[in-house]
């Protein structure tokens, strides 16, 4: 296959972060493709054919381990999947010796879910096969923040120029960090709203020379006015641990925090609103608001397989972008 001259460097998806915004809009351009594919009845092509995906989950997930599998599938690759539960970390494996012994079988790409930050880097500077990560501990979510960029440009036509509001438990979210990198560096303001509590000092300095884009809110209103995107996060009570509580109650943070009829009113009429899912009804999001027509969380599922399909193909051929799928 020829390539276009348009490739992406790198060997891993480990992040957000180490990629410049041509990289993102090549992933981005190459989604709308599969997405096309994915309306089809037949939704497989023969690409990676022959070629084998380990989707190492060691932390719950249902979504993106799915859509991983389906993109997998779709590509023709032969998909595998290992979760912790039953898997030998179960039994005190450490996670290295999980991955080598993975890697021992000849994967080409693993997929990896890990609680810890830095996981996924860690196992890919160890094995030899490309690794992607999905979902670090609080680290980076990188096809998640892709998935949100593809379906932000398909609402509102670019992503530059957007304020974009990303509200809720930014300490914890990993999907707040890609998406900080992500929409930064395609031209975006970005918005973090958080309760003083789960809002992460100097947070702002991770957008690097894009931190003049990035502002903190403490209050949701603030953070909404005139916002053209509106990005809901799930407390993540699961990180908390033992800890201080970080709002007395889930009544007091909807009405403070929750997206709900009243609140939605501050941004713009036409902002689309957004959830990686899962949703905690009621706490982030008011069930109208969430299955209401600017609800844009089941496209943001869809368009999370055709991403996944854009990423495993790019990294399981190597990084070509063959001229069958070249600039959109
Ligand atoms: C997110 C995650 O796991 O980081 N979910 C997902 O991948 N769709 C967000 C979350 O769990 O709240």
């Amino acid at each position: 296959m020829s390539a276009t001259g348009r490739a992406f460097a790198s060997r891993h998806l480990l992040g957000i972060e180490g990629l410049g915004a041509d990289e993102l809009v090549l992933l981005l351009d190459l989604g709308e493709r599969f997405l096309e594919l994915g309306e089809r009845p037949i939704k497989k092509v023969p690409t990676l054919r022959g070629r084998t995906v380990i989707n190492l989950f060691l932390e719950a997930s249902t979504r993106t381990r799915t859509s991983f599998e389906i993109a997998a599938k779709r590509l023709s690759a032969d998909a595998v999947n290992v979760s912790g539960s039953g898997s030998s970390t179960s039994k005190g494996e450490s996670l290295l010796d999980t991955a080598r012994n993975l890697v021992a079988m000849r994967p080409d790409v693993v997929v990896l879910r890990h609680q810890a930050s830095g996981a996924a880097e860690f196992v890919a500077r160890h094995v030899d096969a490309a690794v992607v990560n999905a979902g670090d501990g609080t680290h980076e979510h990188p096809t998640q923040a892709l998935l949100d960029a593809s379906t932000i440009r398909h609402h509102k036509g670019s992503i530059a120029g957007l304020e974009i509001a990303i509200v809720g438990d930014i300490e914890h979210s990993r999907v707040a960090r890609s998406n900080l990198y992500a929409l930064t560096r395609l031209g975006a303001n970005v918005r973090l709203c958080a309760p003083f509590t789960m809002m992460p000092q100097g947070i702002e300095s991770l957008a690097g020379d894009h931190r003049r884009q990035v502002s903190t809110h403490a209050r949701l209103e603030s953070a909404l006015e005139g916002a053209d995107v509106v990005m809901m996060l799930r407390i993540q009570r699961e990180r908390m641990g033992d800890g201080p509580a970080r709002f007395p109650t889930n009544r007091e943070y909807s009405r403070h925090f929750g997206l709900s009829p009243r609140t939605v009113a501050f941004a713009k009429p036409d902002a689309i609103l957004m959830h990686p899912g899962p949703i905690n009804r009621g706490v982030e999001m008011d069930p109208t608001i969430a299955d209401g027509p600017r609800s844009v969380v089941l496209e943001q599922v869809t368009r999370g397989v055709a991403i996944r399909m854009a990423v495993l193909y790019v990294l399981g051929t190597g990084g070509a972008v063959p001229s069958e799928f070249g600039s959109a």
